[in-house]
């Protein structure tokens, strides 16, 4: 049976819906408009299973104010996006979303550009990864398709790890078609190692209706966190819509990953 659309099945795919951007365009001109909140909500409506917020050191987007709404005002589960500071760490702890992503963050950086080195950073990443946990907090670090960092955050402790397809998504973009499928073969490679490891896999970053398909495919994964390009088409059909395209195009390439195994029971 297909495990597509049944949000209880063991091998369901959850999306969750990052609403950053929201806030990028909120932000430009300095009011309340877009509000971030009822994005979230709009996205729960739409068949989101969670809803992702990375409230970065300089605020460049997500406020502290959208945090405690949006633990306090949405049904799903939050997921609060953060680097290994003392002050997020404190953040965290005063609002205990569902989750915390630790990320990597640069303050020049225009977006989360790579993976965090839970390897060479364990010494640091332990106390926090600690702190989360004891407080009731999934804790997920978001690192490159790299077994050495696969065993660095099981290691750490941590249940989950996120892993960034931007990579993959750039070669796609780029139609550099020996790199994306490079760049595929790594995050399958690293989905198999993780869940071989005892860690729940997630994956994330840059993905868009044409590169969602080849990564929704890979069985190992849990969730798939989705925000700028989301963001970006509901300005062309709807923030709503554009979310239940990206949940049918989920669903298609699962299902089309499942149909051979179903075929070979079938004829067995
Ligand atoms: N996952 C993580 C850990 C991220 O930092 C981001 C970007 O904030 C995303 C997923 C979503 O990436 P995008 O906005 O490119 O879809």
């Amino acid at each position: 049976m297909s495990n597509t659309g049944n949000k209880s099945a063991p091998g369901y795919l959850r999306l969750g819906v990052n609403i950053d951007h929201v806030a990028t365009i909120r932000n430009a001109r300095g009011n309340d408009h877009p509000d971030p909140t009822r994005a979230a909500k709009l996205a729960e409506e739409a068949g989101a299973d969670g809803i992702t917020a990375h409230l970065r050191e300089d605020r460049r987007h997500i406020r502290d104010a959208d945090i405690a709404r949006l633990k306090d005002e949405i049904g799903l589960p939050l997921n609060l996006e953060m680097a290994a500071t003392p002050e997020m760490l404190a953040i965290a702890l005063r609002h205990k979303p569902h989750a915390c992503c630790i990320v990597p963050e640069r303050r020049e950086e225009v977006t989360t550009e790579g993976g965090l080195d839970a390897a060479g950073l364990h010494n640091h990443l332990k106390p926090i990864v600690d702190r989360l946990g004891d407080a009731g907090i999934r804790v997920s670090l978001f690192i490159n398709a790299e077994k050495r960092q696969l065993e660095a955050a099981r290691s750490l402790g941590a249940p989950v790890v996120e892993l960034h397809t931007g990579a993959y998504c750039d070669a796609a973009m780029e139609r550099q078609s020996a790199k994306r499928d490079a760049e595929l073969a790594r995050l399958a490679a690293a989905a198999r190692e993780g869940t071989a490891l005892g860690l729940e896999v997630h994956a994330g970053h840059g993905l868009t209706f044409d590169t969602v398909g080849p990564v929704a495919s890979l069985p190992e994964l849990a969730e798939l966190n989705i925000g700028h390009f989301l963001v970006g088409e509901a300005i062309f059909v709807g923030l709503g819509e554009s979310i239940r395209l990206m949940r049918a195009a989920m669903d298609a390439a699962r299902r089309a990953s499942e149909a051979p195994a179903a075929s070979d029971k079938a004829s067995r």
